[in-house]
């Protein structure tokens, strides 16, 4: 299947179900890191669970809808990004990603981000991308930044999770200002 390389030793391509074993296998080590910070659904904890994301994603892709591409360093999925939502009727879409603890650190969910952006904004005429986190995600929060987001909001005690509510932030960044960037 096609790959997008975004550095020597980093791909970024579909994940897709007949991924799903490798798929349960990187969750496995992930599975602790992200789980505070990401959506439930996502967080699975076995075989079955794994295909069923993985099985979800594929269905809305077929209504050109959410998308997901996992991020292979060195010959191992270490995570991914995805088009949470993707409406193009609208204009409008939501990114979001999640890396395993050793992928953290290299740039690669910032690159893989700008490739969906491009895609997003140039190949689809999307006019406005979103990026979703908890106020308290300062890893996720550094990226949207990077990507040049603007914060423009904060929904209070929105994201519940372990027994407390925690505050949710809404960056997003317009076509016209991506156009600038690049
Ligand atoms: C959010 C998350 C994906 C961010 O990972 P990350 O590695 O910090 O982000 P990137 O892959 O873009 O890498 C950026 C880091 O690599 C460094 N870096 C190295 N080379 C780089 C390059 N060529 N380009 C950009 N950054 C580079 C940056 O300095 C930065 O490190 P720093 O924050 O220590 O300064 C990760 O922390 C994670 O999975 N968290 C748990 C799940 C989660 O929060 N998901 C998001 C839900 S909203």
């Amino acid at each position: 299947m096609f790959s997008l390389p975004l550095r020597d030793d980093a791909l970024l391509r579909p994940l897709e179900i007949w991924h799903a074993e490798e798929f349960g296998a990187h969750l496995d080590r992930a599975r602790e890191h992200i789980q505070p910070w990401v959506g439930p659904a996502f967080v699975t904890d076995d075989l079955a669970g794994a295909r069923a994301t993985l099985r979800r994603y594929a269905e809305r892709q077929a209504a050109d809808g959410a998308r997901v591409y996992g991020i292979w360093l060195a010959g191992t999925l270490v995570g991914g990004v995805m088009f949470v939502d993707f409406d193009a009727a609208s204009g409008s879409c939501e990114i979001g990603c999640w890396l395993e603890p050793a992928a953290e650190g290299h740039g690669l969910v910032t690159d893989a981000c700008r490739t969906l952006l491009d895609w997003a904004f140039t190949t689809r005429g999307v006019h406005r991308a979103e990026w979703h986190c908890r106020a308290d995600n300062v890893r996720s929060s550094a990226v949207a930044e990077r990507l040049g987001m603007t914060l423009e909001g904060v929904r209070r005690e929105a994201w519940a999770y372990g027994g407390a509510r925690h505050d949710k932030q809404v960056w997003a960044i317009l076509a016209p200002e991506w156009r600038a960037r690049s």
